[in-house]
């Protein structure tokens, strides 16, 4: 026999929805700037696009998805600019498909993935993935005090030490900008930071999670060592395919890991 609608079950409900942290996760947001990075994982999980995007009409905003076991999977990549046809990289694309994907999909955790420069000097090497504990800027410098703060723009990653620990990824701080070469002062803000990790968008989608209040991890793969004596363009391009499939290796890991859990349990 059906449950009768009637109030108990509603305040069942209720308490249910304001006890999110000890709910299985159930719907996972991956953004992913590139397509090279994102298609792996696309494929890995049979995920299909959606031809009626959720998104305003005429934005190159792409969401694929798919169920897999417990969870429904999303991936959104900004796309292809509109006008120069490259991946929209950087922190506004990031932060703008971010926001639009918590609004219409509602999910329990963001994961952002992607690739980064590593920094030797921190234990970086090629091909090593990297769960990010803490999210800062470099680019953002305003000498005023307190608005100083708010230009590095500190964020906390959900905690997940279980994840760390089980599936053995290195941690370390991310330090995100919007150039892909690094300027002197650029450089000292990184290490003002005490970064591992320097990427385009992960404190831009920590920023945009924290404001919604929706939990996110961040899943980097190291493409090119910044600290080192290779041309950063020149070791990224070479790098970028065998390093994505190292992060699609890590980020399944991380799904079947999630899958069935909580938050707290992560
Ligand atoms: N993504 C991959 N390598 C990077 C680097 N060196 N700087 C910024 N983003 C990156």
């Amino acid at each position: 026999m059906m449950a009768p609608h009637d109030d108990k079950s509603e305040v069942a409900e209720e308490s249910m929805a304001s006890q999110a942290p000890n709910r299985p996760i159930s719907t996972i947001v991956f953004i992913i700037a590139m397509q090279t990075e994102a298609l792996p994982i696309v494929n890995k999980f049979q995920l299909s696009e959606d031809p009626n995007s959720l998104f305003p009409k005429g934005v190159p905003w792409v969401r694929f998805h798919g169920t897999y076991k417990d969870l429904n999977i999303n991936v959104i990549s900004p796309g292809k600019d509109t006008v120069l046809g490259v991946d929209s990289v950087g922190t506004i694309s990031a932060s703008l498909v971010t926001y639009a994907s918590i609004q219409a999909l509602q999910p329990d955790l963001i994961i952002n993935a992607g690739t980064a420069g590593g920094f030797k000097a921190k234990g970086a090497c090629v091909g090593d993935v990297f769960l990010a504990s803490e999210l800062a800027f470099h680019d953002r410098r305003i000498p005023i005090p307190v608005f100083d703060l708010y230009g590095v723009g500190l964020r906390q990653a959900s905690s997940t030490p279980n994840l760390l620990k089980d599936l053995n990824l290195k941690g370390g701080k991310l330090s995100t900008g919007d150039s892909l070469d690094m300027s002197p002062q650029d450089e000292a803000s990184i290490i003002a930071n005490d970064a591992t990790l320097k990427d385009m968008e992960g404190a831009a989608v920590a920023y945009v999670a924290d404001l919604l209040k929706v939990p996110a991890i961040f899943i980097k793969a190291v493409t090119d060592i910044v600290d080192g004596e290779k041309p950063t363009t020149e070791e990224f391009l070479q790098n970028l395919a065998a390093v994505t499939n190292a992060l699609d290796v890590t980020v399944t890991q991380v799904v079947d890991y999630i899958n069935g859990k909580c938050l707290s349990e992560l």
